[in-house]
């Protein structure tokens, strides 16, 4: 099966089989290394049904097939790439999206620019140019046309040379400015025959060139970047390069204006939405992604300080603290248990004086002596985590621990508080909080991966509507040559009926003056002849076959000095050729002559010019009688 491509028209990459992939494959790679261009990051769906369409049009069977073909009509490379860069655009295309840009995006754009600051536009994937006009009929609207012309400047670019040819030219017919409103065709537009030109001064403000998206460095420091239904022909991994490229030649603050079916859910990092809707977005920028990820990681509390004064005010504060507090003297006895530390591990104020070690507070729920020894020793704080105690006091099951020295303003230490933060609630919440937090993830990694389907699922959709558009105007355009080649064939045949009509009155009148020579040969009492100038007979009456035998039939042709009749003919030269020479209009000669029959008589023969309208002699009209005696 090696080679075989599925019908065309339902072809996908998904329906072909492996070997057929990897023909597929190998094409691509051949237009790539050969013609230079690169459409592996173009989504395979839609290369695979346009390269079929294509295929199915110049009755090829298979890729193999169709890239022989490639490789020897150069002509065939124009046709295909034509068939795969969709040119479908027009003005103001999508025309609530463009609105919502004319009057509340562009506004609010010019209005951060200083008067005298240029603007900067880009139209990346601008097919025949219809889109980077509209722009600039946007911004004209808004700044004006001289502001437009001094301040802005379009770039159109497409990676389509013929598209662009069309876009330079800046001629549209007037169907294509059908989605133009009629105030705008007359202000900026110039009638040329049949046609439409967008105004010239307007125009210098828009520069096309040609420019790969997915390959070729971005322009930069642009304003307003206008990407509509390009990106979606690309794979996602590929559109994820060239949004990067894009976010790269937006200003701060710049606008990325996308096509309908276009969304940038996984690149929100790169570009917010200004509206969603419309597809509309700014642009991140570096600082204030920086910005964000710092307040994320939480950073930067300033500690709290609380002036005391008073020593009682001291204890009753601690006692009164919530969490459990035990202060060790530096000599290892018990100096302070508050009430909340009594409360919970059953302390007492007989306690106090006692070696901390004797008290199992100090190794359960974790051994907390060598803590105390080391903060005694380095003088630094120490907090023990998540202590778990599986049925401690209280029902509290863990306990975040901090042992903290205590010293003189000099430095001299006193002893060591150590403080039990009750952080049962907080692990239970932290939890439950990671565990909703993984179902959360997981159904929103869903959600993410649904909407990434559905976001393909609309490209896909919008390209092969753009495909059928394609097709469709292509179909239009066959019917319409069509037509006129039936306008043609039927003003062929009424021609053709009229000539045939004329033929027909011709033959008529033929007809009729033929019944009128007819009827004056018959009509002739004596024999007829007419001989041209090679005395060859042309007529001869039934008359003349009557008297000599010779039949009408026979006759023309024959020569008359040469026919075999009962009258001596030779004796006519002379008189013939002294009419046809034009020596005489008339000559008569009596001769013996023989009938057909046998009988003798005499033959009066008389000879006349047979003369043309243009007064010419074509020959001798003979006239053959019997004469009375
Ligand atoms: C469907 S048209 C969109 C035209 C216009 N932006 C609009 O929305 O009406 C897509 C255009 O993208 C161009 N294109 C395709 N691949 C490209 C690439 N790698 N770089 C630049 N333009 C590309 C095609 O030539 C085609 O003109």
């Amino acid at each position: 099966m090696t080679g075989d491509t599925p019908g065309a028209e339902s072809a996908s990459d998904e329906t072909l089989t492996k070997a057929q992939y990897e023909d597929f494959e190998e094409l691509l790679e051949y237009l790539k290394r050969n013609r230079g261009f690169d459409f592996t990051g173009y989504k395979r769906a839609s290369l695979v049904r346009r390269v079929s369409a294509r295929m199915k049009g110049v009755g090829s069977e298979t890729f193999r097939e169709y890239l022989d073909m490639l490789q020897v009509d150069p002509g065939e490379f124009t046709a295909l790439f034509d068939s795969l860069l969709i040119n479908v655009t027009a003005f103001f295309r999508d025309p609530p999206a463009w609105e919502f840009l004319r009057s509340e995006v562009l506004p609010a754009l010019v209005a951060t620019k200083d008067p005298s600051e240029p603007l900067r536009v880009w139209s990346a994937g601008c097919a025949t140019g219809e889109e980077a006009y509209t722009v600039a009929i946007a911004l004209a609207e808004i700044l004006g046309v001289d502001q437009t012309r001094q301040r802005v400047k379009i770039y159109g670019t497409d990676v389509d040379e013929t598209a662009l040819n069309v876009a330079r030219r800046a001629t549209y017919s007037p169907k294509a400015l059908a989605g133009v409103p009629e105030p705008l065709v007359e202000q900026y537009f110039e009638r040329s025959g049949a046609d439409y030109t967008f105004r010239k001064d307007l125009r210098r403000a828009v520069i096309f060139g040609r420019h790969d998206l997915v390959h070729a460095a971005p322009i930069s420091h642009i304003d307003l970047l206008v990407c509509r239904n390009t990106l979606m022909y690309l794979n996602s991994e590929t559109q994820a390069r060239v949004l990067a490229r894009l976010h790269f030649a937006l200003e701060d603050g710049g606008i990325l204006f996308l096509g309908k079916a276009e969304m940038l859910l996984s690149h929100g990092h790169l570009f917010t939405p200004v509206d969603l809707k419309r597809r509309i977005f700014a642009k991140v920028s570096k600082d204030l992604r920086e910005r964000m990820s710092v307040i994320n990681e939480g950073g930067g509390y300033e500690p709290l300080e609380y002036p005391m004064s008073y020593r009682r005010a001291r204890e009753l504060a601690v006692d009164a603290v919530p969490s459990a507090t035990v202060v060790v003297h530096y000599s290892g006895a018990v100096a302070m248990v508050n009430s909340a530390a009594r409360r919970l591990f059953g302390l007492s104020g007989s306690d106090i004086g006692k070696p901390f070690q004797d008290l199992e507070i100090s190794y359960r729920p974790v051994e907390l002596r060598s803590a105390l020894e080391k903060v005694v020793t380095e003088q630094r704080p120490l907090l023990l985590e998540q202590v778990s105690w599986p049925g401690g006091p209280d029902g509290i099951d863990c306990f975040d621990i901090h042992v903290v020295p205590l010293a003189e303003p000099g430095g001299l230490g006193v002893g060591v508080a150590v403080t039990f933060i009750d952080v049962s609630l907080p692990r239970r919440l932290h939890e439950e909080l990671e565990h909703t937090n993984r179902a959360l993830e997981t159904a929103y990694e869903e959600l993410q991966s649904t909407n990434e389907e559905l976001e393909t699922t609309n490209e896909e959709l919008q390209s092969t509507i753009e495909e059928l558009e394609t097709t469709n105007e292509e179909l239009q355009s066959t019917n319409e040559e069509l037509e006129t080649m039936n306008a043609e064939l039927q003003s062929t045949n009424e021609e053709l009926q009229t000539i045939n009509d004329e033929l027909r009155m011709r033959t008529g009148e033929l007809d009729e003056a033929n019944d009128f020579l007819e009827s004056l040969l018959i009509s002739q009492r004596g024999g007829l002849v007419v001989i041209d100038r090679d005395l060859r007979i042309s007529v001869w009456n039934a008359q003349s076959a009557e008297l000599w035998g010779l039949r009408t039939d026979e006759a023309p042709g024959q020569h008359f000095l040469n026919v075999d009749i009962g009258l001596p003919v030779e004796e006519l030269r002379g008189p013939i050729r002294a009419v046809l020479g034009g020596d005489s209009e008339y000559e008569a000669v009596d001769l013996a002559a023989t009938n057909r029959r046998g009988r003798e008589f005499r033959c009066r023969v008389t000879m006349s010019p047979l003369v043309s309208r243009a007064g010419q002699i074509r020959g001798t009209i003979l006239i053959m009688e019997e004469t009375a005696s």
